[in-house]
């Protein structure tokens, strides 16, 4: 798009910044609750509402708490949610992630139940499932491709067998967007569509998170499957394989240092796109918040509209509620 601007005292841009009402006329970009997916971190057990110290106002709930939760969320607006599990034994090989009555399993037909109109996603990776937190099975010091992407369709399919409205594996191992479609093809699940981690970065953002979901690596790191923060045209990449493999919703994260990327995705591709509002990015909003630094709900707001505007169609974000609340008034 060319610019074209009037010259000064012609034009004068502070005309359409000097009321409340003409701002509003001509903003670009609005934020609506209708863009928001809320994380969910579910745990074995009953009653259990436990707060991740790194993340204030984020839990660790029992399947009886995440149904409560997901009414609260429903009735702000939210149209989605997005399940992680914390599973009762974790293995080599993530049995977990995959099993009948696994925890994700069971939180999505209690919810399905109690809040049909919600829609659930879940999660599809193996790191919280695994004893030594690497995404899918290690051999030696090598974290296999192919023998993990065969487990991830396992848990995909278990995921919707068991009500799952929508998949996200968020594994970054190659091959597994066409390996899981082809599962759910075959077990009659054409028509449950895939929310692709496209273009996750090996980021320091995700801190937070691996506390919440337990699920920090034992050893070594996630760079040979992640990517590296340097780089742009390989997320397109990425993208563009995914996008062939059968992804409907393509995701760039994290959110906030990789607004470029986002951006390029959007523009590039033109599909539906989602950004992930990662963990230390939630928590380092409040932790200078809580210190009085910044005015944590002003800078909630000013980031998330940010990530839309660079092109997001949907943001994942544990701010979800708050901001539904803010949006409200
Ligand atoms: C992997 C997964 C991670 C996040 C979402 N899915 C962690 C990782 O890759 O180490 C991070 C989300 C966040 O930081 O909020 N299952």
């Amino acid at each position: 798009m060319q610019t074209l601007v009037g010259e000064y005292p012609t034009t004068r841009l502070r005309r359409t910044r000097l009321t409340p009402v003409i701002r509003a006329m001509v903003r670009e970009t609005e934020l609506s609750v209708k863009d928001f997916i809320y994380p969910l971190f579910a745990v074995p057990g009953k009653k259990i509402k436990h707060e991740i110290s790194s993340m204030p106002g984020v839990y660790q709930l029992s399947v009886d708490e995440i149904v409560r939760e997901c009414a609260d969320v429903h009735a702000l607006g939210i149209p989605a949610v997005i399940f992680f599990g914390i599973p009762e034994h974790k293995d080599e090989v993530g049995s977990g992630a995959y099993a009948e009555q696994g925890i994700v399993q069971q939180a999505l037909r209690a919810v399905k139940k109690e809040v049909p109109e919600l829609m659930l996603i879940t999660d599809v990776c193996l790191c919280e499932y695994t004893s030594h937190g690497h995404c899918g099975i290690v051999r030696g010091d090598e974290i296999v491709n192919d023998a993990s992407v065969e487990l991830l369709t396992k848990e995909a399919l278990s995921h919707a067998q068991a009500g799952s409205d929508m998949v996200a594996p968020s594994d970054m191992f190659d091959g597994r967007i066409g390996a899981i479609r082809r599962v759910l093809d075959a077990n009659g699940f054409q028509n449950l569509p895939i929310m692709s981690y496209a273009a996750k970065y090996a980021s320091g953002f995700y801190g937070p998170f691996r506390e919440a979901a337990e699920s920090t690596p034992k050893f070594g790191d996630r760079r040979s499957h992640q990517m590296d923060p340097a780089n742009s045209d390989e997320a397109l990449r990425e993208v563009a394989q995914d996008i062939m493999e059968g992804a409907d919703i393509v995701m760039v994260k994290p959110a906030l240092s990789y607004l470029d990327v986002l951006h390029r995705v959007k523009q590039q591709f033109g599909m539906p796109t989602a950004a992930y509002n990662v963990s230390g990015e939630y928590s380092l909003i409040k932790a200078a918040a809580s210190k009085g630094w910044v005015d944590g709900e002003r800078v909630m707001m000013e980031v998330l509209t940010s990530i839309k505007r660079a092109g997001a169609d949907m943001i994942l974000t544990y701010f979800a509620k708050e901001a539904a609340q803010v949006l409200k008034k």
